[in-house]
């Protein structure tokens, strides 16, 4: 099993690093305090693919996700749409900031891979 190891520290807040991992894009974010309020607030009943924010990170200020679109397998681009996470531009999925479908053809949220902070300013992915 293959684990990729990133220094938090090279990832400025409000800024989305992507990363290869196991062949996939791996989305790692570091979120601003207003970006977090925002997605903890979310009502589940506007969701499609209904998940708490704090059920999808461990640590708020990061979100790290695969970059692998729910719907047919795109790569959606960060800081884009209209809920301020990522867009697909295959055929127009919008996912907030905590990677979740808000709009559009895809079904679920993003993918949450398994991932560990062996300390405050590194992730281990996988
Ligand atoms: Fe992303 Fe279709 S593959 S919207």
């Amino acid at each position: 099993m293959s684990k990729i190891e990133v220094k938090l520290g090279e990832i400025p807040e409000g800024k989305n690093m992507t990363f290869k991992w196991r062949g996939k894009p791996l989305f790692i974010r570091h979120r601003t305090e207003k970006e977090i309020a925002t997605e903890e607030a979310v009502d589940m009943a506007m969701l499609r693919d209904p998940q708490h924010d704090k059920d999808r990170v461990a640590n708020p200020k990061w979100i790290i996700v695969i970059g692998v679109c729910t719907h047919l397998g795109c790569v959606p681009i960060a800081n884009a749409g209209d809920y301020g996470g990522y867009y697909c531009p295959c055929h127009g999925s919008h996912y907030d900031a905590s990677g979740r479908i808000r709009k559009g053809p895809a079904p679920l949220n993003l993918e949450v891979p398994y991932y560990e902070f062996p300390d405050d300013d590194t992730v281990v992915v996988g």
